[in-house]
């Protein structure tokens, strides 16, 4: 049985991979520091799967912790989930995101070298596109950032592929992530932002059950199919079975390659929103305000290289990413805490 190191392991995202994990037959063990997010959820994955997973509280800063788990667990791989990723916060706190995201990883990676592991999955962005010529985007289209957050995700690829290129035992599979959205079927687990919500789903969801007043829709004018801006929303669940597919992937003469991870189909706001109304059955108040700095007019992916290569498509629509994402909500209306 292959055993997992998922650094970030109690976040809203690997959270869900740790159920898969689990389900799939490996052992997880999960590393987290707890700034963004609680060890509640580790009882949560228990109840879903039945199985309690090893955690380790700690910081990836903290060379000394992450030896003795090499060490204690013989990790045969990571799925590196652990990092910052608030946009406005990063361009604030541009140290700490430095910090964090990219002294974090080589640190993590220096570890795993030392304990001669080298197979790696990294949670990487869209972001990396910038703002992007064309729709749909391919892995090999040009890459920027506009902001601290978005230039640590570039410049942590940067670091896995000349990894790769400096000793052939790396692995790296770089997923770059575009809207997740959703939680796990069974309402235990789901995202539980800080304060008030950035990301538009967990925004929309507040509202529902009475938490927010009302949405603020950026921008009515984007050259889109009603103005507002679209994306590519993409089930928690379809995601996180994407990184157990490159975990198998990750063979010989694989070296570091990146892989997008989106549905392909690109929805507006209204559209979220119409559907996330038809899912819960609760009217969504909305009013159209200036467009958000930094955003893009559209952005999805094309997700042909990842199937010819992974062998995975994403199989929820937008109907069931806004059923499950409701669920959590629903049971959940103050996140973790209640
Ligand atoms: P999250 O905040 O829920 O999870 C990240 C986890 O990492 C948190 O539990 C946090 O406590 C932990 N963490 C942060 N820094 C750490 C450190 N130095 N040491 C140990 N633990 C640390 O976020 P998420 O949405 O689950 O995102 C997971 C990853 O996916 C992140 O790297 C994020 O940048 C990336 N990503 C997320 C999205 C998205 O929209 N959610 C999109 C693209 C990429
Ligand atoms: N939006 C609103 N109102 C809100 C929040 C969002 O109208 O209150 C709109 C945005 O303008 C955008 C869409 O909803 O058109 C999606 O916005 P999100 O903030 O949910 O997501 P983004 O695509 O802007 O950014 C997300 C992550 C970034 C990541 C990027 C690419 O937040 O960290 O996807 O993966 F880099």
């Amino acid at each position: 049985m292959s055993t997992v190191l998922v650094t970030g392991g109690t976040g809203y995202i690997a959270s869900h991979a740790v159920v898969t994990l689990i389900e799939q037959g490996f052992t997880p063990v999960l590393f987290d520091n707890l700034s963004n997010s609680k060890s509640l959820v580790v009882d949560r994955i228990e109840a879903i799967t039945g199985v309690r997973p090893r955690f380790v509280e700690g910081d990836l800063s903290n060379i000394g912790l992450l030896e003795s788990v090499f060490a204690e667990f013989k990790i045969d791989s990571v799925i590196h989930f652990a990092g910052l990723k608030a946009v406005g916060e990063s361009v604030r706190e541009a140290q700490r995101y430095y910090a964090n995201n990219v002294a974090g990883t080589l640190a993590l990676t220096q570890v795993m070298a030392a304990a001669d592991c080298y197979s790696l999955v990294f949670s990487s962005s869209a972001t990396v596109y910038g703002d992007p010529e064309t729709v749909p985007i391919t892995e090999d289209m040009p890459l920027s950032a506009t902001n601290p957050y978005g230039r640590s995700k570039l410049m942590v690829e940067q670091i896995l592929s000349d990894l790769a290129v400096s000793n052939e035992n790396w692995r790296i599979a770089l997923l770059r992530y575009f809207n997740p959205v959703g939680a796990h079927e069974s309402g235990l687990i789901g995202e539980d932002p800080n304060g008030i919500p950035n990301n538009l789903l967990p925004y929309i969801a507040q509202v529902a059950v009475g938490k927010l007043e009302c949405l603020s829709v950026f921008g009515g004018d984007y050259q889109t199919v009603d103005g507002t801006g679209v994306r590519d929303y993409i089930h928690v669940v379809d995601l996180v079975e994407a990184h157990v597919k490159a975990l198998s992937a990750l063979a010989p003469e694989h070296g570091c390659q990146a892989y997008n991870l989106g549905t392909g189909q690109g929805y507006s706001v209204l559209e979220v929103i119409k559907a996330f109304e038809q899912a819960s059955g609760v009217e969504i108040p909305y009013k159209i305000v200036e467009r958000r700095a930094g955003d893009i007019r559209a952005s999805y992916a094309s997700p042909e290289n990842t199937a010819s290569k992974l062998g995975w498509r994403a199989r929820y629509d937008l109907a069931a990413m806004m059923r499950d994402h409701w669920c959590w909500q629903q049971r959940n209306p103050q996140g973790y805490e209640a």
